[in-house]
């Protein structure tokens, strides 16, 4: 099964939950493509996708959004998992952080499996007037590999349950004997 995990990233701290993202799936023999969003010009050939975004002032990259908007017809047909990244505490490591208004309207409209929100980074040494004024109180690193690998793990569970056909089924389970 090939799947396809993309990413809207503007200061790189997305991209690297999508990279072990991409990591954990490819450990459990699927096989993966870890691509910027904005550089997906089609899905085919892909079983299933992974599409993650940055939140900015309540919004998903618009990066990410655009890869939703621009193939949603292709997305409603395959098993698609999203996820954001952005809180700059812990409130993602202990509470369910549900998707921002404008996630929730694109996981409806393509009928997405499911979605998470990981906790952010912010680097001390942000670029940019308010990220800056940002990192001087906020910078840090809240992105916790180990609850990003679960997740996966659990869409790696998931999908050898789509995997399995019912011819496949009937060969596990020989009810003619
Ligand atoms: C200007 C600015 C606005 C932000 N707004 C939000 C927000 O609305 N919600 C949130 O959870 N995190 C917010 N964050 C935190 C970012 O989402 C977090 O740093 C994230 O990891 C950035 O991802 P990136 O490195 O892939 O761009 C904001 C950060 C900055 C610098």
């Amino acid at each position: 099964m090939r799947i396809l995990v993309c990413y809207g990233s503007k200061r790189g701290g997305t991209a690297g939950i999508a990279d072990i993202i991409a990591r954990t799936l490819a450990a459990r023999g699927f096989q993966v493509d870890l691509r910027p969003a904005a550089e997906i010009e089609s899905v085919d050939g892909y079983e299933a996708v992974v599409v993650g975004g940055a939140l900015y002032m309540s919004r998903w990259h618009r990066d990410a959004r655009r890869f939703v908007r621009r193939h949603t017809q292709e997305l409603r047909a395959r098993p698609v998992w999203l996820f954001s990244s952005g809180p700059l505490d812990d409130s993602a490591t202990w509470n369910e952080v549900p998707p921002v208004e404008q996630v929730q309207r694109l996981m409806a409209r393509i009928g997405a499996q499911g979605h998470i929100t990981f906790g952010g980074r912010l680097l001390p040494d942000a670029k940019g007037f308010i990220a800056s004024k940002m990192a001087s109180s906020l910078a840090g690193d809240w992105r916790d590999p180990r609850i990003i690998r679960a997740w996966a793990e659990g869409m790696a569970d998931g999908l050898r349950a789509f995997e399995r056909t019912p011819s496949h089924a009937a060969e596990d389970t020989p009810i003619w004997h």
